[in-house]
């Protein structure tokens, strides 16, 4: 792994070195910075922000300028890793001319590239972002944009005739320029063949190990995601969501207990200074205050 900035030709290169890329979600300064520094490879600005950031119920909600909020953190802190912007619903579905400006400004936001949901339905859409020179990635399988027709959070390509429809949209994505295609939530032998059908790289979301890369969403594995769903594919890293409760009661006990702010948490003055202030204190306040009732 070196410093320099990830492209779609270090993507490439390390396919070809048969060694897996490493992707994961990031929405804020801090985690980019964090996971940048760590060496990850690409990271992803998911529309997931909307159910890990916003508190939203799906990811249908959230929209272009709540997106480009997190975009511009995201790209701050990522140095070297390859940053790509997830359009959100309807930032791309009605028209191609919309698809290209919603991708344009997340690429003048600072990412390396752009991630939309569809296949065959949306090649028009790819190929006029691909034309305007920006690095599309597609998203076959489960595809949270369309949970309404695919009846929920189901694990898709589970028959050969289902596997077959996919990797037919992942050749289109590829025929209409896309770099790549993510794969979510399909069993591991129909990613396999998928990714055997295109020449295209092929990362996965709980499409098991036989792709080239590999993506989490990052409060999955950190352990900060408030809600029910836990995926089968997520490995836990981290408990900061159990932190971050624990240091705040800790912290709330201290400060009800008095213990929070200690001596070393003030600030020094000159021992002089100090008797002056207490002295006027005294005289102006001490009626009233209860601080300055307990001066000695
Ligand atoms: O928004 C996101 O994080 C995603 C992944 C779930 C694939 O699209």
């Amino acid at each position: 792994m070196g410093d320099s900035k990830v492209t779609l030709a270090t993507l490439a290169a390390l396919k070809a070195r048969g060694e897996k890329a490493v992707f994961i979600t990031a929405y804020d300064y801090p985690t980019a910075t964090f996971v940048d520094r760590a060496g990850v490879d690409m990271i992803l600005v998911g529309d997931s922000a909307a159910m890990t950031m916003l508190g939203m119920p799906n990811t249908l909600g959230v929209g272009m300028d709540e997106m480009l909020v997190f975009v511009r953190a995201v790209c701050r802190g990522a140095r070297r890793a390859l940053v790509v912007g997830d359009l959100p619903f309807l930032s791309y579905q009605p028209s191609d001319e919309t698809a290209v400006r919603s991708a344009g400004s997340f690429v003048a936001a600072g990412c390396d590239a752009v991630k939309c949901e569809g296949g065959r339905r949306i090649v028009s859409r790819v190929r006029a972002m691909t034309d305007a020179g920006i690095a599309v990635m597609g998203h076959l399988g489960l595809t949270p944009q369309s949970l309404a027709q695919l009846g929920g959070y189901r694990v898709q390509g589970k028959t050969l005739e289902a596997v077959q429809r996919i990797a037919d949209d992942a050749a289109a994505l590829e025929e209409a320029g896309a770099f790549a295609v993510l794969l979510e939530a399909m069993p591991a032998e129909a990613a396999a063949l998928v990714a055997e059908r295109v020449g295209i790289l092929v990362y996965g979301i709980g499409a098991g190990p036989h792709v080239d890369g590999q993506l989490v969403i990052s409060h999955d594995m950190l352990g900060t995601f408030v809600g029910d769903i836990r995926p089968r594919f997520v490995r836990r890293y981290a408990e900061i969501g159990r932190d971050i409760e624990r240091a705040a009661r800790e912290y709330a006990a201290d400060v009800r207990a008095g213990r929070f702010p200690a001596e070393e948490h003030c600030y020094a003055i000159a021992p002089d200074c100090e008797a002056e202030i207490r002295a006027a204190r005294r005289v102006t306040a001490g009626i009233e205050s209860p601080y300055a009732q307990a001066l000695p």
